[in-house]
């Protein structure tokens, strides 16, 4: 479901037919989304942006989102500056601040939290990730990006074969993604993690519902061959204790430009919703000049993404264009590498 006032917690809300319409407003936003267009459709409008827990691209490009369609953005950060602190429950917050925005974006350490935000607030809630659960926007951000990704290769995403690799367990994007994918038909998921850090089965269970083919891989040559996409993600080290075993585990699957070559097709998609980690390096650096690597591209794609999710929320999808004008200011973007 993606209708005119509804609220986005989940992944598994959405169908075929939410994705394409997504897709498609995204495309047509996206020179506005670089700045190229001006857009002043939602002047007057308030977003409330609250974060409790650390984050970068998401909250930038929510507030980017909202920024360019010509709305204005109230950031909270941490728990330690709101009244969260003073004993108050996030079901008071959330009706005090739909009181005062007209939609709320909240990511928190607790799963759950955005549904209890949700059931509270008198606005529109986006779920901006909750804890290990789910990060539903990640995902509709990495499916417009594998959508456009395949299409520059000549193939879809029916059909396709999509590795999903490092903390299945705690990192929410992939639990998001693989429920997210399996609106499309006849996906072959291989899942490559350590032993300890498996998806929870209810989200494999999602895709296996839905027809799709689920493989447990333990090393990247067996779970690399024949990828279409390949879909790294950060160990959730604020999570939980990462102990010898799981490092041992962890660094065999570290992807990198030799294992890379060696296992993997030549055109297939890498893609991290970042960060990745310096220290572990679940995706090493030096496959930074291949044009295989497509995370700039997918941080990128996070912005018209989430203009569209507003878009279509906010009931603008389409009389937006009435809105449209030239920059009085001139473009100072470098080109960016391929
Ligand atoms: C992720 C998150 O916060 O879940 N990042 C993001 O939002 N793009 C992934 C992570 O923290 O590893």
């Amino acid at each position: 479901m993606l209708d005119i006032g509804c609220d986005v917690l989940s992944a598994r809300q959405f169908d075929r037919n939410d994705l394409a319409r997504l897709a498609e407003v995204a495309e047509r936003l996206e020179p506005i989304s670089r700045g190229e267009m001006v857009c002043r459709v939602l002047e007057g409008a308030v977003m409330a942006n609250l974060f409790f827990e650390p984050s970068t691209r998401t909250r930038i490009s929510f507030g980017t989102a909202f920024a360019r369609l010509g709305g204005a953005v109230l950031d909270t950060s941490g728990l330690e500056t709101t009244s969260i602190v003073k004993g108050e429950s996030l079901a008071d917050t959330a009706r005090v601040v739909s009181g005062y925005a007209d939609v709320i974006v909240v990511r928190h350490p607790t799963p759950e939290a955005a549904k209890i935000i949700a059931s509270a607030a008198l606005v529109p809630v986006i779920n901006a990730g909750d804890g290990e659960a789910e990060h539903p926007t990640q995902a509709l951000t990495d499916f417009y990006t594998i959508a456009k990704e395949l299409k520059a290769r000549g193939k879809e995403i029916d059909g396709s074969t999509i590795v999903i690799l490092g903390d299945l367990r705690y990192g929410r994007t992939t639990h998001s993604l693989i429920a997210l994918m399996s609106v499309f038909e006849d996906i072959s998921f291989r899942l490559v993690s350590p032993e300890a850090l498996a998806m929870p089965d209810a989200y494999a269970e999602i895709a296996r519902q839905n027809g799709h083919t689920v493989k447990i891989a333990r090393t990247l040559e067996e779970g690399l061959a024949g990828a279409d996409v390949i879909y790294a993600t950060r160990y959730q080290s604020e999570r939980f204790q990462i102990d010898p075993q799981v490092r041992d585990a962890a660094e065999k699957l570290r992807l990198d430009r030799t294992n890379f070559r060696a296992y993997a097709p030549e055109d297939a998609v890498i893609l991290h919703p970042l960060p990745r980690d310096e220290v572990f390096g679940e995706l090493a650096t030096d496959i930074d000049p291949l044009p295989n690597l497509a995370v700039f591209r997918q941080t990128d794609n996070g912005v018209p993404v989430r203009m569209a999710l507003f878009a279509l929320i906010l009931g603008i999808a389409d009389s937006y264009q009435d809105h449209v004008r030239a920059p009085a200011w001139p473009l100072r973007r470098r080109p960016a590498n391929p």
